[in-house]
């Protein structure tokens, strides 16, 4: 039932390293010809069962291991995998898959590239994933690229992606946090250029400003070029049913439904359709702007901004979307229409407002490092 029998002697080694009470239970499991289910399951009942907050997290990270054990051992039975799905789920969110397909995204890091990479070029990056970024700067010519990933099944998964297209003698993947990487060991000197693309619909939810700090402080030198180097949010008051029905609930085949508001969300991030900024109620402006071009440090923030209606009508909240800078005014938004992996989001006032054009409404926009709030000042 093992796929891989190479397999089979290091998971003897495995299971006889686990603690007792779990030995006992796989190993009687294994005897069986759907072990692999088995395991998978007994995996998940384990995470599932919470047990003293001491222990949980012990248990836990075994619980995961069993889970992708079971899975190595049969990656093709789907009861496997549907039993297991949880513990990918951190390491292996889904949203690495409409990612790497976002032509516009890739576009604008491939032209990127390919504008400053030379065949002198160290290239480094942080956040390897498919390790599609890390192929795009060794077919641009760098000399050599390093890359590294902090979770180790998303950086074996890299390695095959990137010996399958012949790069591997040019880019190397380092198993690592960015925050465990070390000059002279792990990268033989400061990159000429570092490339990375760790920002989220939030903006900072995936840490970049830290990472950012720390890079800065211990790898990169003043010669080496961030792509991208500016990274914004910029946004739109928008009001109106169409953008409304993504969080908020009125009258409804003859029902009102405005009840169920109670538990409307502040905040909402969608897929947008068609032509939907046609019926903004501002010109766009930057919300907040972060620049990673030199050393800095990026303090929590709370500042006040004003958006000046343009047109009269009723404003819901704000529409907010991404933007990165690159140099050579290469540049990527997710401004509605465009469909891009990355989703705006809309920020809903409490209550809607009615705006004359030339009006004033004031936001309050904070960040504690980690993610964005923006919110109507009364
Ligand atoms: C948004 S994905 C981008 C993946 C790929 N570079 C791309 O553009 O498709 C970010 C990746 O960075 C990894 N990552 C995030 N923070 C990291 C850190 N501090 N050190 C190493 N890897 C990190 C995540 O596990 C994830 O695989």
């Amino acid at each position: 039932m093992c796929q891989q029998k190479k397999l089979s002697d290091d998971l003897d080694d495995w299971l006889t390293a686990l603690p007792e009470k779990h030995k006992k239970i796989l190993q009687a499991l294994q005897k069986k010809e759907n072990f692999p289910e088995l395991w998978a399951k007994y995996a998940n009942v384990m995470q599932a069962r919470y047990t003293k907050p001491d222990e949980y997290k012990k248990e836990l990270s075994l619980a995961r291991n069993i889970a992708i054990q079971a899975w190595q051992c049969d990656q093709q039975n789907t009861l496997v995998r549907e039993q297991m799905e949880w513990a990918f789920s951190k390491q292996i969110p889904r949203w690495h898959y409409p990612l790497v397909q976002d032509d516009a995204r890739n576009g604008v890091y491939r032209k990127a590239l390919e504008q400053v990479v030379t065949s002198e070029s160290i290239v480094f990056e942080i956040g390897t994933g498919s390790g599609i970024l890390a192929m795009m700067a060794a077919r641009a010519g760098a000399k050599h690229v390093y890359t590294c990933e902090m979770y180790p099944l998303v950086a074996a998964a890299a390695r095959k992606n990137i010996l399958n297209n012949g790069l591997a003698d040019r880019i190397t993947v380092i198993e690592k946090s960015s925050y465990d990487i070390k000059l002279g060991i792990d990268l033989p000197r400061s990159p000429d250029i570092f490339v990375a693309e760790i920002v989220d619909n939030s903006v900072l939810g995936e840490h970049v400003l830290p990472i950012m700090e720390d890079v800065w402080s211990r790898l990169l030198n003043e010669k080496t070029l961030v792509l991208p180097h500016i990274v914004m949010a910029r946004g739109v008051l928008v009001g109106g049913d169409y953008w409304c029905r993504h969080a908020r609930m009125g009258v409804v085949d003859g029902f009102d439904l405005s009840a169920f508001n109670v538990y409307a969300p502040s905040e909402s991030a969608f897929t947008v359709e068609g032509q939907c900024l046609s019926h903004a109620l501002s010109e766009p402006e930057t919300l907040i702007s972060f620049d990673f071009s030199g050393q800095q440090d990026y303090p929590a923030i709370d500042h006040e901004i004003v958006l000046i209606a343009n047109s009269s009508g009723k404003v819901d909240g704000i529409l907010r979307w991404m933007q990165l800078d690159f140099p050579e005014g290469i540049r990527f938004n997710n401004a509605p229409p465009r469909l891009s992996a990355w989703r705006p989001t809309l920020h809903f006032f409490p209550e809607p407002v009615e705006v004359k054009k030339g009006d004033e409404i004031k936001l309050r926009v904070a960040h504690d490092r980690k993610s964005l709030d923006i919110s109507r000042v009364l």
